[in-house]
């Protein structure tokens, strides 16, 4: 038999298995063993958080842990004073340990470079002095838009030094969303790049940034780093290199002393409705609940660990686990330039073995990549130094859970199945590897401090165990978003309406096991797209498609597939008598490509001359979804015009 009918038939008699216990080597050196952590914060969750702070280093100290006297809008550590630089760089220095590596950064091409706290020091304080210069202060918005090069790092965190909350848009996203959201958040600089690589191709960045950036009155100045090199115009009085402002600046900048509650980021994110929500996250409960989920869910020792997340910090993963988390806690990370497939399907288990990669963060997307290309792969490297592994973004099939745990993890490695959102800030639901066993498919339980009930979508009230509702959490956590910027009704429409202030709506379906509590996490029940855990809007991606001159009407939906999790699927009516073509198609996803960013392309798309619609007009995507994945319809009686099912089923049945 082949090696590949062994692995088969491993999985299938681990899939019999239902708990993987810690190995007792990991549990008996982990930091939590048992369940008292969660018995201690259930005792008094507000002070317990209250005593997590005090891992932060403080200006001036909380007089009040939390403030609940106007939900939804709480408040956390009022009276405080800290700065998120301080805690990430300037402590660890002062500790006396500006020589450890805060990043091994590894380029696609294989370059190197070794960025240690005493750099981030220097760098940090010179860029937050080039921000001053360009006449930027506390409380402007800063847009960052970088590839994964620690000047995204010293970037944000000069922000941070000098309260400048920052904007970070994923480098996948188009110019003209760059441009969305800094108009939106009235953006003062933006910091972007030169040319960004990928996949041994150099794309231009700074010329198509120009192209829209040009109507904005607010912004004042475009940083550009120089990286991928290639045409890269300046204009005059606005633009200037970064590398010329961190060289002519000091290389003192005090850390100012900001209120517990000042803005540190904003981070848009996709909703159900076109318009990306700007959520706001501030600095004291922010840094308590990232610091500790990083050190005690993924078992952290600073002085041993080398930690690797393969998230884009464009993302909330980024910015919490591969930026704020991990030099809250004078971590030692990998930071990757790359695509997992280039140069090479094995260049992450290579660069685990260079860099001696201990604990592992990704997410099932990959993962089922990986499975895809072959167990071969990572068999060629020695990832013996690996001792628990992570995962993030969209629910881990069990399949996929089984492999990471055989192949990558030597059946020696806990997995963390990380459940949590850009809204939430940090982890919530989770097992702590030393104290509970993985479950393949189920996240485990809220973590210490974290409330969470399954309620059933009319009533409010728990469901019963085993049965599906809508997952809530019911007590405020100091990581918690604030609000959307700009925008108070809309964040207590979107999230505190449907079950009162005091109960925080989600968003995903879920349930919960009888015996021990464990929760499975389903997916979104609203109009959210989790295409390979990334986030995204079927009314954003539908706009960005009638958009298009020859399109009439389109309804987006998320079809289930094996590699993505879902897929984004369209359904397109075109204007008057135009017919559907490939040559269309193709034009179509190059312009939500445009409009949005290539990630949000279509993988499908289903010509019809009609759309299912309730009387009322409304588009019922759910039937949609029934005939994409070729399931039974449901009731059809609603919708205006039966008729249009028929036709669009004999369409998908031409197609396949
Ligand atoms: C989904 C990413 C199942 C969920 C950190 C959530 C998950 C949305 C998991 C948030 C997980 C995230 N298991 N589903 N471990 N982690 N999700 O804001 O639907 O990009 O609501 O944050 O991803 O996506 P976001």
């Amino acid at each position: 038999m082949t090696d590949t009918g062994h692995l088969e038939q491993d999985l299938e008699a681990l899939l019999q298995i239902e708990n993987f216990p810690p190995p007792a080597s990991f549990a008996e050196h982990a930091r939590i063993h048992d369940r008292s952590v969660h018995e201690a914060a259930a005792a008094d969750p507000v002070a317990w958080w209250a005593e997590q702070a005090k891992a932060l280093d403080w200006f001036t100290e909380p007089t009040t842990a939390l403030d609940d006297s106007n939900p939804p809008f709480y408040t956390w550590f009022k009276g405080g004073t800290l700065n998120a630089s301080y805690n990430a760089v300037d402590r660890h220095v002062l500790a006396g340990n500006g020589d450890r590596v805060a990043f091994h950064w590894h380029g696609e091409e294989g370059e190197q470079r070794a960025v240690t706290y005493a750099d981030l020091h220097r760098d940090v304080q010179r860029a937050a002095n080039a921000l001053k210069a360009r006449g930027i202060g506390k409380g402007d918005v800063v847009g960052i838009f970088l590839p994964m090069i620690p000047e995204v790092v010293v970037a944000m965190l000069a922000c941070a030094r000098i309260g400048a909350p920052h904007n970070v848009v994923f480098g996948g996203f188009s110019a003209e969303s760059v441009h969305e959201r800094m108009e939106v958040s009235e953006a003062k600089a933006l910091i972007t790049v030169d040319s960004a690589r990928r996949k041994g191709k150099t794309a231009p960045v700074k010329t198509t940034v120009d192209d829209v950036m040009g109507s904005l009155d607010t912004l004042e100045t475009i940083f550009v780093v120089q990286h991928g090199g290639g045409d890269c115009p300046m204009q005059d009085g606005r633009d200037v290199f970064w590398g010329d402002a961190l060289a002519a600046a000091d290389d003192e900048c005090e850390a100012e002393p900001l209120d517990a509650e000042h803005p540190l980021f904003i981070l848009y994110s996709s909703g159900s409705t076109a318009k990306p929500k700007g959520i706001q996250h501030t600095t004291g409960g922010y840094l308590t609940g990232v610091a500790w989920t990083h050190k005690h869910v993924f078992d952290l020792r600073p002085e041993e660990d080398v930690y690797w997340c393969s998230a884009d910090v464009g993302w909330i993963t980024g910015h919490s686990y591969i930026v704020y988390g991990p030099l809250m806690n004078g971590t030692t990370s990998v930071m990757f330039e790359g695509a997992p497939d280039y140069p090479h399907k094995g260049i992450w288990w290579e660069l685990c073995e260079q860099y001696g990669v201990t604990l592992f963060y990704t997410a099932p997307t990959a993962i089922r990549a990986c499975m895809k290309w072959g167990a071969d792969l990572p068999a060629q490297h020695d990832l013996s130094k690996l001792r628990l592994l992570g995962s993030v973004g969209e629910p881990i099939n069990p399949k996929a859970w089984l492999w990471y745990h055989k192949v990558i993890g030597g059946e020696r490695c806990p997995i963390v199945d990380t459940w949590w959102q850009t809204e939430t800030g940090h982890i919530m639901i989770t097992t702590l590897p030393g104290a509970q066993y993985g479950k393949p498919g189920s996240a485990g339980t809220p973590l210490p401090g974290v409330y969470a009930a399954i309620v059933d979508p009319d009533s409010g009230e728990e469901v019963p165990d085993g049965t599906q509702g809508l997952l809530t959490l019911t007590r405020p956590w100091p990581g918690m978003l604030r609000t959307l910027f700009g925008d108070d009704d809309r964040y207590v429409s979107t999230y505190w309406e449907k079950f009162g202030p005091q109960t925080y709506f989600v968003g995903d379906a879920s349930k919960r096991d009888a015996d021990d509590g464990y929760v499975w996490v389903i997916g979104r029940v609203d109009d959210v797209l989790n295409v390979s855990g990334h986030r995204m809007s079927t009314a954003e991606i539908e706009s960005a498609i009638v958009s298009h001159g020859k399109v009439a009407e389109s309804a987006v939906i998320g079809q289930t597939d094996e590699d993505t999790g879902q897929a984004v699927c369209a359904f397109v009516t075109l204007e008057g008598d135009l017919e559907g073509t490939p040559d269309l198609e193709a034009e179509i996803r190059e312009h939500v490509a445009q409009r949005i960013g290539k990630l949000a392309r279509p993988k499908r798309i289903v010509w019809a001359d009609d759309l299912p619609k309730t009387r009322s007009g409304k588009i019922m995507r759910r039937l949609l979804k029934d005939i994409a994945e070729g399931r039974a319809l449901g009731d059809v009686t609603t919708l205006r015009d039966p008729g249009v099912m028929q036709q669009l089923q004999g369409k998908i049945a031409e197609a396949q």
